[in-house]
């Protein structure tokens, strides 16, 4: 059965039958209890290779055709993984090639979980095998509705053929040793080089200042990821291609570009671990709710269709400082935020609870005592119930108006560069916090790549667009150009992908942002940074806002200076602008700013450029809205009750959903 026959939410989740062969019964509570709990899909196989080729060429599928038969006449569908997230000992131990070498050179020992050399051909040969026969032998099993690629691919290796592969890529991408050299500006520190054969993986006891080299490591290396999936994909598709595959997402940041990754996958899915009830303020949760947000705006606009919470947990999670369990409604709620945001599925990690190793009390929807008498078990029999309730939604999706850029290589480049502050995790909480002043402006939100189609977009947010492509200031150009409003913040259009400084000349003198002074109206002539006990301030409609972090010197030409600097050496200077440039506005926000303010301002960019919102209502604390399929999500992840309209008014993290 194809995917999109299917008329019902998916419900289920990881599940491995594998650990409990020698246990008859309770794989037989299992199919008595999943139908109870609604659950029509379980995810197989992730960790199973040990159980399907227990020596090397020794192949035992039988107890996998038990379970997909089962599953099959319980009307349960089937997400096949393949088991290529974690080895058998036997394979590390013939071949200890399969196994990573670290930054620091020294190759690891067996264990763990995916820390593959990707460029061992021993590896992807076995992998290759391993998933050809599965291929082979479920391709047409009418159990199965998807393929589900390894498991949370991450990292990287060092090892010698990693290094090899690197100097090819670099090869291809430059041509030359002397245009490698132009962009990485090597004559710095003496580093030029003569030959493709001198260079080597960064390492902190080597190179990892020539931020050029850092950067097309992590590239190459996601790019051989990529390319290692790609085989994957290839292999199980072998016997049916209208199967369709993908692999679990799981951190924007987690060395695989999934931006790029997303061109080879046929669905995007999400393993979403929010850290609920540990926020400082135990009333509110909005801010673990607003970065599941994030994430699920970005794992559907990576496909431009419904996406699929993978995992999620069932109660507590166990990977965490403090392990808190759900409170009443969180687990109902939770699960209607991934729909309400795009998600076609509800899927756990997992059903069962292991009984050792390093997972055995992480939340499962049956716990050790197996039982159905718990309050877990029957939360999940309630989302089971309330997604069959409303199918109807499955499989729509509402088309957002406004995006905000997050760019993984923007994002990695101003995670290795060292300007306005060192501390790594502020760069990504700044671009959150422009999501959430969206988000808190009631509309629909896509997260997208600097690359994205902009034409669908009537806002676009850009904070801190450091990096740009070569085509992006031409894009930024067009869309304004052309009727759209684009809001760039501080430190954006300062160096090419190779994070090179983009420079003038006396007769032709360049300023941020890059090519687009005359879009702007701005020409950014310092960036001063500001110590944590310090701030700046500005009015901006009667009201007064501080700017912390950074604030940059600005002159102005053309653009309507909306807010100036009030303190220091440039008081009096511009820290927010607007520009009429063609059809279209340019705004620029000078300095890192408050939540406060942010939220103004993009009411008045939204209303200027049309964008209505989905309740024309102010943003009522702790609660979201989101549109789906003609239907309003209201939802309110405080604990405390609250009044969103005359007659709305939200329980302690209740939702509803309304019909526009
Ligand atoms: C996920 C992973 C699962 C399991 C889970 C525990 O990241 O894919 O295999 O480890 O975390 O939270």
């Amino acid at each position: 059965m194809e995917l999109k026959e299917i008329k019902e939410f998916l419900h289920g989740g990881d599940y491995n039958p594998d650990q409990w062969l020698d246990r008859p019964e309770v794989l037989q509570d299992d199919i008595r209890l999943m139908k109870q709990a609604g659950v029509n899909v379980v995810t197989l196989g992730v960790f199973s290779w040990s159980s399907i080729e227990p020596k090397e060429g020794v192949f035992t599928f039988e107890w996998l055709d038990r379970i997909m038969d089962q599953m099959y006449e319980n009307g349960i569908h089937v997400i096949l993984s393949t088991p290529s997230g974690a080895r058998p000992p036997w394979m590390a131990q013939k071949y200890p090639e399969v196994m990573r070498t670290g930054e620091n050179r020294v190759p690891m020992l067996y264990g763990g979980r995916e820390n593959h050399c990707e460029s061992s051909p021993i590896w992807r040969e076995k992998v290759r095998l391993i998933d050809e026969k599965l291929s082979e032998r479920y391709a047409e099993h009418p159990a199965l509705i998807m393929w589900h690629l390894s498991n949370e691919m991450y990292g990287r290796c060092y090892c010698e053929k990693c290094a090899r592969n690197f100097r090819k890529w670099l090869q291809k991408k430059y041509g030359s040793i002397e245009e490698l050299n132009r962009q990485y500006w090597s004559s710095f520190w003496s580093h030029k080089y003569t030959d493709f054969s001198e260079i080597n993986p960064p390492a902190r006891h080597g190179e990892t200042q020539q931020h050029a080299l850092v950067l097309d490591y992590h590239r190459f290396y996601s790019d051989l990821q990529i390319d290692f999936l790609e085989m994957e994909k290839e292999a199980v598709q072998k016997y049916n291609p209208r199967i369709p595959v993908t692999t679990n997402m799981f951190n924007v940041n987690c060395g695989l570009n999934y931006q790029k990754l997303a061109k080879s996958l046929d669905v995007m899915s999400w393993d979403s671990y929010p850290r609920w009830h540990c926020q400082k303020d135990k009333s509110t949760e909005w801010e673990n709710a607003a970065g599941a947000g994030f994430v699920f705006d970005y794992a559907r606009a990576l496909g431009g269709k419904p996406f699929y919470l993978m995992e999620s947990v069932p109660s507590v999670p166990s990977q965490f400082e403090v392990c808190k369990l759900k409170r009443p409604k969180m687990h109902l709620l939770s699960s209607m935020q991934a729909v309400a945001f795009g998600s076609d599925s509800v899927q756990y990690f997992q059903w069962r609870k292991s009984n050792g190793a390093v997972e055995k009390f992480h939340g499962a929807v049956i716990d050790h005592n197996g039982s159905a008498d718990t309050r877990v078990f029957r939360d999940v029999c309630e989302v089971g119930a309330r997604l069959k309730d409303i199918s109807f939604i499955k499989g729509t999706q509402e088309k957002a108006r406004a995006a905000v850029i997050y760019d993984y290589d923007n994002m990695l480049a101003l995670q290795e560069q060292s300007g306005i502050t060192r501390k790594k995790e502020f760069f990504a909480s700044q671009i959150q916090r422009h999501y959430e002043a969206l988000l808190k402006n009631y509309v629909n939100v896509d997260v997208i790549s600097q690359e994205a189609d902009f034409s669908r977009y009537q806002v676009i947010i850009a904070p801190l667009l450091y990096l740009f492509k070569s085509d992006t200031a031409a894009k930024i150009r067009e869309f304004v150009e052309k009727g759209g409003s684009f809001v760039m913040t501080y430190y954006s259009g300062l160096v090419n992908e190779n994070d090179l400084c983009f420079s003038g000349t006396l007769s032709d003198p360049v300023f941020p942002p890059y090519s687009l002074n005359d879009v702007f109206g701005v020409r950014v002539m310092e960036t001063d940074a500001i110590c944590d006990d310090e701030y700046n301030e500005f009015t901006y409609k009667g009201e007064d806002y501080k700017a912390f972090t950074c604030c940059e010197l600005v002159e102005t030409d053309g653009a309507e200076v909306l807010s100036k600097y009030k303190l220091d050496f440039y008081q009096g200077m511009c820290g927010v602008s607007k520009k009429q440039y063609g059809e279209g506005f340019a705004y620029y926000i000078a300095c890192n700013t408050e939540d406060a303010f942010l939220y103004e301002l993009y009411r008045d960019v939204l209303d200027q450029a049309g964008v209505s919102r989905i309740l024309d209502i102010g943003y009522v604390k702790d609660v979201m809205i989101r549109e789906r399929g003609g239907y309003i999500f209201l939802m309110n992840f405080s604990r405390e009750t609250r009044t969103v309209t005359e007659t709305i008014t939200l329980g302690g993290y209740d939702y509803i959903i309304l019909q526009k």
